[in-house]
């Protein structure tokens, strides 16, 4: 497994594997890597000749008094993780490589990027946006793999591949959870053992509200007061958001369509089943804070 610091030499490894006929498959990370990463990984192996994946904490994507310099660093076990997955490069570059002296060009994120996280995280997506679409450059992959745990962010990378005329497919993968149903993720590890329990109410609330679309609930104000209630109930300090909305452009929906009735979608519109684009009849998604640690899990309702 080669591991690369530098963006030219990066893009040489890259582009020698074209120049041999082969596929490129491309999974970003901050690292602090776990079984939902890995997963990424393999599907990436199963899309491409090759996977690059890329460990970078991107400081851009970090508001003032979030958790840029506490985020957790795990290089050694990464690497590990990563080569026996059999990885072929990690580009892992350095915050000066990355964002030299002068650097003063931001990608605008889609609309996609207002609601939900929007308000609650300013400047994120503008950010992801922006090391996104340097990585693309840097990695000119012909397949990137995001995961649906953050589907907003699924979302907004697609939009800015569609708008800005990207050549390259974006596939999603389906969330990865732990067996009690906790979505796997680097940030679990601020949670203390205590809180664990009240963690377990996210995956909860939306097995209700999946539960209740399925039994006919289509009112997405309903739908979204179910799952308020179970968040309540286990005591989550505070929902920033608990919504149900539309597939392609997050905004709330007042009535759901039935299942069956499946749109066709679009290269927009992320696969969260290998090959199916079809369009879902909402997503739910909520953020919740446990003990100062903030969590998010979505499903996707069809
Ligand atoms: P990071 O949080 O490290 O996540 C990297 C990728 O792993 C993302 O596509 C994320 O959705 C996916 N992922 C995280 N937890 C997952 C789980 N439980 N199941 C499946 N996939 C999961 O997302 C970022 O990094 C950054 O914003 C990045 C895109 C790298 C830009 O800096």
């Amino acid at each position: 497994m080669r591991v690369i610091e530098i963006p030219k030499e990066a893009r040489a490894w890259v582009t020698a594997r074209h120049a041999e006929g082969r596929r490129v498959g491309f999974v970003p990370t901050m690292g602090a890597l776990h079984e939902g990463h890995l997963s990424l990984v393999r599907r990436a192996r199963d899309l491409a000749d090759h996977v690059v994946v890329s460990i970078f904490v991107n400081p851009s994507q970090f508001g003032p008094n979030e958790d840029f310099s506490r985020y957790p660093r795990t290089w050694e076990s990464d690497l590990r993780m990563l080569d026996r997955e059999g990885v072929a490069m990690v580009f892992a570059p350095t915050p000066a490589e990355m964002y030299g002296p002068r650097f003063s060009t931001y990608v605008t994120p889609p609309k996609v990027a207002e609601p939900l996280e929007g308000p609650f995280r300013p400047g994120h997506f503008q950010g992801v946006c922006t090391v996104v679409l340097k990585l693309f450059q840097i990695i000119p992959a012909q397949v990137a793999v995001f995961g649906q745990k953050d589907y907003q962010q699924a979302r907004v990378i697609c939009d800015m591949v569609a708008d800005l005329n990207l050549d390259i497919d974006i596939d999603l993968f389906p969330t990865v959870r732990d067996a009690d149903g906790l979505a796997l993720s680097s940030r679990n590890r601020y949670l203390a053992p205590a809180d664990r329990g009240r963690s377990l109410s996210l995956s909860r609330a939306l097995q209700r509200v999946d539960v209740a679309y399925r039994d006919g609930v289509r009112d997405g104000q309903e739908l979204e007061r179910l799952m308020r209630q179970v968040l309540e109930r286990d005591g989550v300090d505070a929902i920033d958001y608990a919504a149900v909305v539309d597939p392609l452009t997050l905004l709330p929906i007042r009535e759901l369509r039935s299942p069956g009735a499946a749109e066709p979608g679009d290269r927009s519109m992320p696969a969260a089943e290998p090959g199916d684009r079809s369009m879902p009849a909402a997503v739910a998604l909520i953020a919740a804070r446990i003990s100062g640690t903030r969590l998010l899990d979505n499903r996707i309702l069809r």
